[in-house]
């Protein structure tokens, strides 16, 4: 920037400064009128677009720098536990990757992704049971680029995607990015319910709203750990096509199931009305940001042309790491080795729950995945219950994170990827210990529900 920049640049008021001048013209008093008045350090707040300031931070980085501490047990985040990856093969294979194709490997690439690749990720696919071409894919930065591009190319703002009670936190992020607005459609035992979907899809048109998209984590959801029946799975499919509804489907969880053979994929129940996200994330390794979308030709060239604005090409050095590790390495015995791994996780902090928690505390059972979804009783605010849990060494994501309604302070999402079975353990007592005081504390203040306290407290000092 040079200093004539700055010499020519009017100072630029923070939201302090504001002063509602009534008599200027209608359009400056609108806009005046509808800033913040609020204290900000940000002297660009002004100019960001009314996307951006809908973006939010997530509950826990605020607490990132103290819930990251070793001595805090982190029940928090999603981090795969990919301590068991075959390490020494990987460097090999990333060593002869540039000795023998180092000038390919690290040029600019398809912005489809590489041929290579998209084939050894329908191999992938198969593992699951759904038979796809390599031409309908589409190589992503991580699934969460392809949410990302999925919407970018259906929604305009004020577009409706109907999505899980509740859902992703990071897919809800990314709609909101696009001014879209999210529908949650209610959820049981077997995942999202058919006729809450008919009910809120029927509704929302009737109110003159254009419903985009159903967003759906069939398997082993995040955050609820719930996955859809296979007869769930056709009955939503069989409204969704009443409904002339497109899927997207995000499965980055399915090949993980703890409890037997995959699911069958909506994809491969509905192909020509489904588009499919993929991610090598869960079953290989997140750093190397590569995920997938497989969607019908049409949607397919779209993406292309959305994928190409956004990074000219996905990373090819990236792309081709992982071809030559699903190559040289057998990764479905690595995903089996997984499997193991996490289901001992996952079998600990059940039995852990049910050792510690709270009478009245309910939990989902997943067959599957990272999470668990934990329901407390009495009238405890998961989030305000956060940094108290945290000075108590254990951490982990409020529920109201993954609705986009305000939803969700009962609830908490446990994750058992990352931590050993040992901290888990420990994380799970912590936190049954910090929910027994908070609703303690509930139950001898709070009378907001209407409620009469059900304990005799004895006279207040006023009354003896
Ligand atoms: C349901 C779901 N979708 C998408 C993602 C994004 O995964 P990635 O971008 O690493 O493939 C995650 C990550 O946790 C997830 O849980």
């Amino acid at each position: 920037m040079s200093s004539t920049d700055h010499s020519t640049r009017q100072p630029v008021p923070s939201t302090d400064d504001v002063r509602i001048d009534a008599a200027a013209a209608p359009k400056a008093a609108e806009a005046t009128t509808n800033r913040r008045v609020d204290t900000t350090f940000d002297k660009f707040h002004d100019r960001y677009s009314v996307r951006t300031l809908g973006l939010k931070t997530s509950p826990v980085r605020a607490l990132f720098s103290v819930a990251n501490r070793p001595e805090v047990v982190s029940l928090a985040g999603g981090m795969p536990n990919i301590a068991d990856l075959p390490l020494d093969v990987v460097g090999e294979s990333l060593k002869e990757l540039i000795d023998t194709r180092g000038a390919v490997v690290m040029q600019y690439g398809s912005g489809q992704g590489e041929p290579e690749i998209r084939e050894h990720i329908c191999e992938v696919m198969a593992a699951e049971g759904l038979i796809a071409d390599p031409d309908n894919v589409t190589v992503t930065c991580g699934s969460q680029q392809g949410l990302d591009l999925v919407t970018r190319i259906f929604c305009n703002p004020g577009d409706v995607i109907m999505a899980e009670s509740p859902s992703y936190v990071g897919a809800l992020n990314t709609f909101t990015s696009y001014q879209a607005e999210v529908i949650h459609v209610d959820m049981d035992d077997e995942g999202l319910v058919p006729e809450s979907l008919r009910e809120k899809v029927t509704a929302a048109r009737r109110d003159g709203k254009s419903v985009k998209f159903l967003y759906t984590i069939p398997n082993h959801s995040n955050p609820s750990g719930i996955s859809q029946s296979t007869q769930r799975r056709r009955e939503i499919l069989a409204v969704t096509d009443e409904l002339d509804l497109l899927v997207v489907e995000d499965n980055p969880y399915g090949l993980l199931n703890l409890d037997g053979d995959p699911l069958p994929t909506l994809k491969s129940m509905d192909p020509e009305n489904v588009i499919y996200l993929g991610s090598f994330s869960k079953t290989f390794a997140p750093g190397f940001r590569v995920g997938w979308m497989l969607a019908p030709s049409f949607v397919r060239s779209k993406l292309v042309l959305a994928q190409e604005s956004a990074t000219l090409c996905p990373p090819v050095f990236s792309q081709f790491a992982i071809s030559s590790y699903l190559t040289h390495w057998d990764w479905r015995g690595q995903v089996r080795s997984f499997i193991d791994m996490y289901r001992v996780r996952r079998d600990t902090m059940l039995a852990s729950l049910a050792e510690h928690m709270p009478e009245g505390t309910t939990w989902t059972r997943p067959s599957g995945g990272f999470f668990v979804w934990l329901t407390m009783p009495g009238a405890v605010d998961s989030a305000a219950m956060l940094p108290r849990a945290v000075t108590k060494l254990v951490a982990y994501t409020p529920g109201t994170a993954f609705y986009s309604d305000g939803r969700g302070q009962r609830n908490i999402r446990l994750s058992f990827c990352y931590p050993t079975p040992e901290r888990i353990k420990v994380g799970v007592e912590r936190l049954a210990g910090v929910m027994r005081d908070e609703l303690d504390i509930a139950e001898t203040f709070q009378l907001g529900d209407g409620r009469r306290h059900v304990r005799d407290l004895g006279p207040g000092p006023d009354l003896a």
